[in-house]
């Protein structure tokens, strides 16, 4: 599937068309989109940690009587629960429709937040400052709100849109390493999956040096134009679940283990093991299947997958709820930068796919 971003790229570095801006001086666009606006009432959103680093950032931006909502960081407060904490805040000042909500932090708190503010009074406006690499390029554009509920993921949710949303990578200076090479997966995904160049020139790029500038707009302007040319998942979309049929399964696999991996983690293994099924599916040249594996294992965390994970991880693939009747069907690539929907995988691909990456590892 081909895919043309340029437009997309061009429109979103735009302002005046687009609900996204990136900058350098996120209190500044800040304050002059506020200054345009009227609101009865300004809210904050944060977890302990995006208060700690990023709310000092944008602070000085803030109305005077501006209020804060913080809540515990971590995916197992994406709940429920959390939202009626924050839906009792909105209340408990009366806030009416003309309030707003600010997001930020990551995904949880965009996600959430997002739900929260949609769902208040029938929706109230909310704008998202992502400050996580993975909710820049991620979670920033494709509407999806929600929480988890109990054991599923994203199980209660909508599309929408936010109102306006800032992307600075100013707050990458405090976020975790971890939660860097985590957001990176996606970005590389993006390139694999689209932009051959792009990937050509994310390997001449070190994590400690690299130029979230340049590369965070390309990424998202890729999935802005993935998701806006199929809002709602009937078709192109799916070639965001590159990586994805594995990787998920195996992050699931290691949720309540000690050995549990971040999203991107799993997700970079789930690459490996779609590339090579590429690969073996005859769609992809063993060069490029080779260019692209070697990449990912000198950038991501190595984890071995005990043989006594594979039947697990397998099962779990199995019931992902985006395979129809029965039958896997993954994203692989024809080419580096290009990728194919809907190809049917066995579970002996996948059990076959993950020894060969134990194989890589050792
Ligand atoms: N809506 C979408 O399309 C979409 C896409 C991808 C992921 N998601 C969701 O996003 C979530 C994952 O996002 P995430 O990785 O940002 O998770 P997160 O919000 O849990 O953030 C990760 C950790 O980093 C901390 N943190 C964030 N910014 C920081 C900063 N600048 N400095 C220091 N610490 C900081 C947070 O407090 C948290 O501990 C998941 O719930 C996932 O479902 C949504
Ligand atoms: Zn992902």
């Amino acid at each position: 599937m081909q895919l043309d971003y340029d437009l997309a790229f061009l429109l979103i570095m735009d302002s005046q068309k687009t609900n996204l801006q990136f900058t350098n001086q996120v209190a500044n666009a800040l304050e002059t989109k506020l200054g345009e606006e009227s609101f009865s009432r300004v809210f904050v959103l944060v977890d302990e940690n995006t208060e700690r680093h990023c709310l000092p950032i944008i602070n000085k931006s803030l109305p005077e009587n501006y209020q804060l909502i913080v809540i515990r960081s971590g995916e197992e407060n994406k709940t429920l629960a959390t939202c009626e904490i924050i839906w009792q805040e909105l209340t408990s000042a009366n806030s009416d429709r003309h309030a707003l909500v600010i997001n930020l932090g990551g995904g949880v708190i965009c996600d959430m937040g997002g739900f929260c503010a949609r769902t208040y009074k029938r929706g109230i406006q909310f704008w998202n400052i992502p400050t996580s690499l993975l909710s820049q390029v991620d979670a920033s554009v494709g509407g999806k709100l929600g929480v988890d509920f109990g054991v599923f993921k994203n199980h209660i949710g909508m599309f929408s849109e936010p109102d306006m949303v800032f992307i600075d990578s100013i707050f990458f200076k405090t976020l975790p390493e971890d939660e860097i090479v985590s957001g990176y997966a996606e970005m590389v995904k993006h390139a694999l999956i689209s932009d051959n160049e792009m990937f050509i020139d994310l390997q001449e790029e070190s994590l400690s040096s690299i130029d979230w500038q340049k590369w965070v707009p390309k990424s998202v302007a890729i999935k802005k134009a993935v998701v806006e040319q199929d809002p709602t998942e009937k078709g192109l979309r799916k070639i965001l679940n590159f990586g994805h049929t594995v990787g998920h399964a195996i992050e699931s696999y290691h949720l309540d283990k000690s050995n549990s991996l971040k999203h991107g983690e799993a997700i970079a293994i789930g690459m490996i093991a779609e590339t090579y099924l590429s690969h073996s599916k005859n769609l992809l040249s063993a060069n490029d299947r080779d260019n692209v594996i070697q990449y990912l294992l000198k950038v991501f965390p190595q984890q071995e997958i005990t043989q006594n994970a594979i039947d697990p991880i397998v099962s779990l693939a199995l019931q992902d709820k985006k395979n129809i009747a029965g039958s896997i069907k993954a994203v692989l690539l024809n080419a580096i930068g290009e990728a194919v929907i809907d190809i049917e995988i066995t579970e002996n691909d996948i059990s076959r796919s993950l020894n060969y990456y134990n194989q890589l590892i050792k």
